[in-house]
């Protein structure tokens, strides 16, 4: 049994992936699973906190028993009118989905045709709002915002180097950094993460399951 650690505390977890659609039954996409956000909203649940998960394309669910309350939203501008709506209420925000930096400039209403394109296909991508830039930027006084950022740089030194320009950048408390590539991060059982704090120092590490990663990143809270 968890100790009831983060009672009272309200917590806002987005995860999983956006998508973008191409056309009506196609998107461009990208492989998380949303496997450590659920970890981390369940863990915060199970302290005690009152949960919303923004889930985007889960491939993993919450059972109905759980005491989450979840929201799911595909693309990356539906997250961010949840993440909108939901934010002014919590007293922290973690954001662990993966979120598609661009999006096509438009969605052809009919599937397109490869009889009608030729042999190649040119697309036009627009880039995203930063949902977490935004919040940051606009966040109530004494709210706790946990940015995340996943890297494919194999060197430590190269990685954490990534991560406080990007903690810099993106205005958050802390940033869970982890190595993502064809085999490592994504939809995977385990992880490894780095945590940095705004001065860029590193404050915690850990890896091991998602749900003990998970465990790790909520003592940041305490
Ligand atoms: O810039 P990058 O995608 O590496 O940043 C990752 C962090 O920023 C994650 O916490 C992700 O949820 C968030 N993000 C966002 N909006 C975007 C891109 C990323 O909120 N358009």
């Amino acid at each position: 049994v968890a100790v009831k650690n983060l009672a009272g505390k309200r917590i806002l977890v987005t995860a999983g992936g956006t998508r973008e659609a191409l056309d009506p039954v196609r998107y461009i996409g990208n492989r998380s699973s949303g496997k450590q956000g659920l970890a981390i909203a369940r863990a915060a649940a199970a302290r005690g906190a009152s949960v919303t998960l923004i889930g985007a394309n889960l491939e993993v669910h919450a059972a109905a028993t759980e005491s989450l309350s979840v929201v799911h939203v595909g693309s990356t501008l539906e997250l961010e009118a949840a993440v909108t709506t939901a934010a002014p209420d919590a007293d922290v925000v973690i954001m662990a989905a993966a979120v598609a930096d661009y999006r096509p400039d438009s969605v052809a209403q009919s599937k397109i045709k490869k009889e009608t394109q030729g042999d190649t296909l040119q697309l036009t991508l627009v880039k995203n709002p930063d949902i977490l830039v935004g919040l940051a930027a606009t966040r109530a006084p004494g709210q706790l915002i946990i940015g995340f950022a996943a890297e494919t740089e194999q060197q430590r030194d190269a990685l954490v180097e990534l991560g406080r320009a990007k903690i810099a950048r993106k205005g958050a408390d802390y940033l869970v950094l982890n190595r993502v590539g064809w085999t490592e991060g994504f939809a995977t059982d385990g992880n490894a993460v780095i945590v940095l704090d705004r001065a860029g120092d590193i404050v915690s590490e850990a890896s091991g399951s998602k749900a003990s990663v998970a465990e790790r990143i909520l003592d940041l809270l305490l």
